[in-house]
């Protein structure tokens, strides 16, 4: 089994914000799971931990969410700080407001950023302007905070990384490219199926090739849902059309068809293969009622895990010492 605590022991964290995951190093993502691990053991056994005592997380939303809302809200909370829910609509940067004097302001409140939105650009920015650490509750293009969450749970129930292959069926969105960032990063395969033009940015498949140089992994892109699904220890998979793409939603479910997660094409995964899913789910189209509610699936653990590994990175980016 990994020894996350022994792998990241005198270890000083030295990140400000999570915007990406390729920003972080293998120890770094070691710190946050072993921090995040080290706080649900806490919490399981009631024992408080106020890291944040008086501090205030705003968190901004342009697009809907159930997981990172909850989770970050009550994350902060049980670290004896304050979150403050601020729908894009209801500020004035939904009126136009830049984001440059957005961030000059909140910073003048706040002691952290959380945001979700369309623009990576905008996530970036706000930490250029701004002065409190800046969390990137998913973009476009990325979705840091649920891979951290997806590696926890990965690890809860295989102890380690190396050796392990992810197989992630379906559109080449925010979530699969930061799973190849992820995946890359700690030194597991991963193996992509999705239909032709749907396939992940291909200077996020390169920096991914490029990470898993250095972690002896394996990176693998194919219009194949067998291909990519064979032999896999973690199967993955996430809506057919993301928040921003309702419009595409009729076509794309023709296009993904070939590409659901059902009981037959699970088969060839390895026999004790995990099913993950960001959520929300659509059960009928990217993934069967058997396969995500089925023996197999570890889905209402990872959405737990944002919990654990949002306080990890609130109480890492937003305490003292990085500790
Ligand atoms: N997985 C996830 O980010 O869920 P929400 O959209 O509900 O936050
Ligand atoms: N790819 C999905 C993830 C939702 C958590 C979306 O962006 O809508």
């Amino acid at each position: 089994m990994l020894d996350l605590k022994a792998n990241t022991k005198e270890f000083i964290f030295k990140q400000s914000h999570l915007l990406s995951l390729q920003d972080y190093t293998k120890e770094e993502i070691y710190k946050v799971l072993a921090k995040s691990l080290e706080l649900k053991e806490e919490h399981a056994k009631n024992i408080p931990h106020p890291i944040l005592e008086g501090k205030t997380l705003a968190m901004i939303f342009t697009k809907s969410s159930t997981r990172t809302r909850v989770s970050f809200e009550v994350g902060i909370k049980q670290l004896g700080g304050y979150g403050l829910f601020l729908n894009s609509n209801d500020i004035q940067l939904g009126r136009g407001e830049s984001i440059e004097d957005t961030a000059k302001v909140l910073s003048r409140y706040v002691d952290g950023i959380m945001i979700r939105t369309y623009d990576q650009v905008d996530v970036l920015n706000l930490a250029k302007y701004g002065s409190v650490p800046v969390i990137n509750g998913l973009t476009d293009i990325y979705h840091p905070c649920q891979i951290l969450a997806d590696l926890l749970t990965i690890y809860e129930v295989k102890g380690r990384f190396s050796g392990l292959k992810l197989a992630y069926i379906g559109d080449g969105n925010n979530v699969s490219n930061s799973l190849l960032i992820g995946c890359t990063k700690v030194g597991m395969d991963i193996s992509i199926g999705c239909p032709k033009g749907y396939e992940p940015c291909s200077d996020i498949v390169s920096m991914a090739m490029k990470n898993s140089k250095t972690s002896y992994s394996k990176v693998k892109v194919t219009n194949s849902a067998i291909e990519a699904m064979k032999d896999a220890d973690i199967v993955y998979t996430d809506v057919w059309a993301s928040m921003g793409q309702e419009a595409e939603e009729a076509i794309r479910e023709r296009d993904f068809a070939p590409f659901q997660v059902n009981s037959k094409l699970f088969s060839y995964a390895k026999d004790d293969a995990i099913f993950l899913h960001c959520l929300p789910a659509y059960r009928g189209r990217e993934v069967t009622a058997e396969v995500i509610d089925g023996p197999q699936s570890y889905i209402f653990d990872e959405a737990e895990n944002r919990l654990h590994v949002q306080k990890a990175i609130m109480a890492l980016l937003m305490g003292e010492g990085g500790s």
